[in-house]
């Protein structure tokens, strides 16, 4: 064989592939698309059609173009021709399941149809991807043609856990900012944001029946010489606002509140929920190893009253089928000294602290079922016995013995590995490649998803606290864990995505996000 042949033949194969990403840079990418000749193009006389059912989401469409483009497009539930967009929800896309859409462009409709209504809202994120970019500003834009080029896309999700965890505890993170996070990631089809409101530098969540939660333990110290800005927590109006602006971005905010340990913000206010009975003070964190000994009493009733009252606020709060309970990193050694947690071992025939805290996650999770609620805990809810009910973060990376434990179990896990999803590392250690190369399956002979949800990036406020630093942790790399939650392995390819995202990095910066500068 004459090698160039070979080579030439190979170019030739491979420069449609590129053609067509270039053409239609969509993050994350679509399972099945093919282009067509022709454009639409979106003027003045572009309506959108379609039946009172989906009329909140055409209006979503609406309120998305109207201000870049700088006329208005007119809703319509009256049979349409020419220049116009149709939604319909149908029940033959059934098999695209509830996050499903198909998208069909052509020179004078768009069509964009669904099973359910979260299909067409990603359907309309998928045809702003394939505007220009100058679409996204929020001020009319002269100059630009709105053209889109023809294609068919039917499209669904990889994973239904497609998440973001945001720590609002080491750093207040402001309503508003909470609001452009749910925004920026709902374009690119992520659907779970897990705020993590508890933790030992900050409680930042009212809870009615515990004011003092809030009144103290929302602050640092003021030793600490925090700024102001960093102090701070949501209002439960706060809560039911940012829940509802997510909901209608397709986003589910789920809390955690943490127990029983990374608890020592509760006692600054409640002192006698802990084995000590001590008044602690809240403490900025500080590199290194940061974890405090302090951590809820298993063996004090009071404690579980406590818990229970405000579990009892957060399920009403928020409508997510799950709660995020923490149970990561409880240090037990006052639980081996306290002589309530010795008795409450004793009573309860377990061997151990270990069991003790398996013990406590099982009572919590038979309230939160009582609620009708789901338990989520960070994998150390597997030490001492797992419930089989209970869904598992998993964040512990797996080269450890815990890994090998995870074939085992029969429960929902998510995968957050530190080795790939921590965007409180840097990126010399956590590229957007590396993220990107992540396959979140126990091992690559295991390709059937089943018990997995899906796959989350973690990050924690403690080193990076400003917005701009936040921001650039998060993105791009956030882009590509959006492509490994929704796209299927076999149609995934970093040299496609990298050319995609470069076109992606435009809508990013004009959203106002100060992304990474990567060389790639
Ligand atoms: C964790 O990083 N402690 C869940
Ligand atoms: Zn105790």
């Amino acid at each position: 064989m004459n090698y160039k042949i070979l080579y030439a033949f190979c170019l030739i194969l491979l420069i449609p592939q590129i053609l067509v990403s270039k053409g239609i840079a969509i993050i994350p990418s679509p399972q099945f698309f093919q282009e067509k000749e022709g454009v639409f193009v979106l003027n003045q006389g572009t309506s959108i059609m379609v039946q009172k059912d989906l009329t909140a989401k055409a209006n979503q469409l609406k309120n998305y173009l109207e201000p870049a483009l700088g006329f208005d497009l007119s809703v319509t539930s009256k049979s349409l021709s020419g220049n116009y967009i149709e939604l319909k929800k149908d029940k033959n896309l059934a098999q695209l399941g509830n996050e499903g859409y198909k998208l069909e462009i052509n020179p004078n409709k768009i069509s964009l149809s669904a099973f359910s209504e979260k299909g067409i809202f990603w359907g309309i994120q998928t045809l702003r991807q394939l505007l220009p970019d100058a679409v996204l500003r929020e001020a009319p834009v002269e100059g630009v043609k709105w053209e889109i080029p023809c294609i068919v896309i039917e499209d669904s999700p990889r994973y239904n856990w497609r998440g973001l965890m945001l720590d609002c505890s080491r750093t207040f993170i402001p309503k508003e900012e909470i609001k452009k996070y749910i925004e920026a990631i709902s374009f690119f089809k992520m659907n779970v944001l897990h705020m993590h409101l508890t933790d030992d530098q900050g409680w930042r969540i009212e809870i009615k029946k515990y004011p003092e939660l809030t009144k103290i333990a929302s602050r640092f110290h003021e030793s600490f010489d925090e700024p102001e800005e960093y102090a701070g927590y949501y209002s439960q109006d706060d809560i039911k606002e940012l829940v509802a602006f997510a909901a209608a971005r397709n986003v589910e905010i789920v809390p955690e509140i943490e127990m029983p340990g990374h608890t020592y913000e509760v006692f600054a206010a409640y002192p006698q929920l802990s084995c000590k009975g001590d008044t602690s003070k809240i403490k900025s964190w500080f590199p290194g190893l940061g974890l405090h000994k302090e951590i809820f009493c298993a063996g004090n009733n009071e404690t579980f009253e406590f818990i229970e009252n405000v579990l009892d606020e957060i399920t009403m709060l928020f409508p997510s089928q799950y709660v995020h309970i923490g149970g990561d990193e409880a240090p037990k050694d006052y639980w081996k000294t306290c002589e309530k947690c010795q008795n409450r071992i004793k009573n309860e025939n377990l061997a151990n602290e270990d069991e003790l805290q398996s013990w406590f996650v099982k009572r919590i999770e038979k309230y939160l079922n009582s609620k009708g609620k789901k338990l989520i805990g960070w994998d150390e809810i597997m030490d001492g016995g797992l419930s089989p009910g209970a869904t598992v973060m998993y964040w512990r990376s797996w080269d450890k013995t815990v890994a090998r434990e995870i074939p085992e179990i029969k429960n929902d896990i998510i995968f957050t590995p530190t080795s790939h999803c921590y965007f409180d590392y840097t990126y010399e250690k956590i590229s957007s490649e590396r993220m990107y190369s992540f396959n979140p399956v126990f091992n690559e002979q295991n390709q059937t998803p089943g018990n997995i949800l899906g796959v989350q990036a973690n990050f924690w406020s403690h080193l990076d606290r400003t917005s701009p630093q936040i921001d650039r942790q998060l993105f791009p790399r956030l882009l590509a864990l959006a492509e490994v939650g929704w796209t299927e392995k076999d149609k995934k390819d970093w040299d496609d995505f990298k050319i995609r995202l470069q076109s992606k990095l435009k809508s990013l910066e004009i959203i106002g996000i100060h992304y990474f500068k990567e060389n790639y």
